[in-house]
């Protein structure tokens, strides 16, 4: 699969005017896969294009160096600032936010387009559908590489696998130890040649990070716990979500890919925070 070279993705959100200056660090410390959304309330799609645009334009790496994963977002996760016409239909909105990205992003395709989460709580709806033939029709436009889906449960997830003809290759999700770290979609991401891609591994896992064991584990190892999470989380076959706004932490979370952790290890980890339901 082209550019999943990628051990790490740098994401975008919530940095509002800081983006640009972010995400160029980014870029400059290493990072060369971009998570971003065509959704202004959390995302800042401009400030990642003026920083790519910055960065090619200053090192003379070409575009295809770069993954960039964008995401069409309903207008029910957006504030007033909308990418597309609230009016029209799902097809139409999905084709003016994903050339509202390119104008942002200042390129002329994206690697991987997603799907920001279904329409609905359970199952998916026919909205859901529509927009995801859109999205199959920009790929076969040739003006996207890959599909994905967000914040999707295990339910919907086989329903989208089974009913559309291009299938998801990435799948991205908040990622909570006490559930396995998502362990039952993680499953099926296997299973089917899906990339699955964790976010909020720092932050909703805060038992984990001042876990004793985790303590331990850093001191012997001398890595930082943030490392040693996305270490772990690769091994079990998660492609991780840094959004570091801190220089010294992107180059300590681009160092993780070196650290691998023994088998124990692992285990010790997969367990450590298990409980027996799920929020889905
Ligand atoms: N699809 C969705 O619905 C969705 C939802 C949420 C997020 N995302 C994506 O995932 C990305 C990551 O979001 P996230 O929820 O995982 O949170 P995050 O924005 O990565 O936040 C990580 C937090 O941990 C701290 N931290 C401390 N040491 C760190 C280290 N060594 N490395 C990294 N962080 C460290 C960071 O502080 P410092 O800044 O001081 O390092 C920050 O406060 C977002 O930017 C977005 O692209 C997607």
């Amino acid at each position: 699969m082209k550019k999943i070279n990628s051990h790490i993705m740098y994401g975008t959100a919530w940095k509002e005017d800081k983006t640009e200056r972010l995400t160029l660090n980014a870029l400059m410390a290493g990072f060369n896969s971009i998570d971003t959304a065509n959704q202004r309330k959390h995302y800042n799609e401009e400030g990642v294009g003026k920083a790519l645009h910055a960065f090619i334009k200053s090192t003379g790496a070409d575009r295809e160096e770069f993954f960039i994963q964008t995401k069409f977002t309903y207008k029910e996760g957006q504030d007033h600032r909308l990418p597309f016409d609230p009016q029209a239909e799902p097809a139409t909105q999905v084709k003016q936010s994903f050339s509202s990205s390119l104008g942002h992003l200042q390129i002329d395709y994206i690697d991987s387009y997603v799907l920001h989460g279904p329409s609905t709580r359970f199952g998916l709806s026919e909205r859901d559908y529509q927009v995801w033939t859109t999205m199959e029709e920009l790929l076969s436009e040739g003006k996207v590489n890959y599909l994905g889906i967000s914040n999707v449960n295990a339910e919907q997830l086989n329903f989208l696998f089974e009913k559309v003809e291009i299938k998801p290759s990435f799948v991205q999700n908040r990622c909570f130890a006490r559930f396995g770290w998502d362990k039952e979609i993680r499953e099926i991401c296997k299973n089917n040649n899906i990339i699955y891609q964790g976010f909020s591994l720092l932050t909703a896992n805060r038992e984990v990070l001042t876990h004793p064991r985790v303590i331990q584990m850093s001191k012997t190892m001398n890595k930082t716990i943030p490392q040693i999470i996305f270490s772990f989380a690769r091994q079990i076959g998660i492609l991780p979500l840094t959004g570091t706004t801190n220089r010294k932490h992107m180059e300590e979370d681009l160092e993780s890919v070196d650290i691998t952790l023994t088998k124990e290890q692992v285990n010790s980890l997969t367990n450590i925070s298990t409980r027996k339901s799920s929020s889905f």
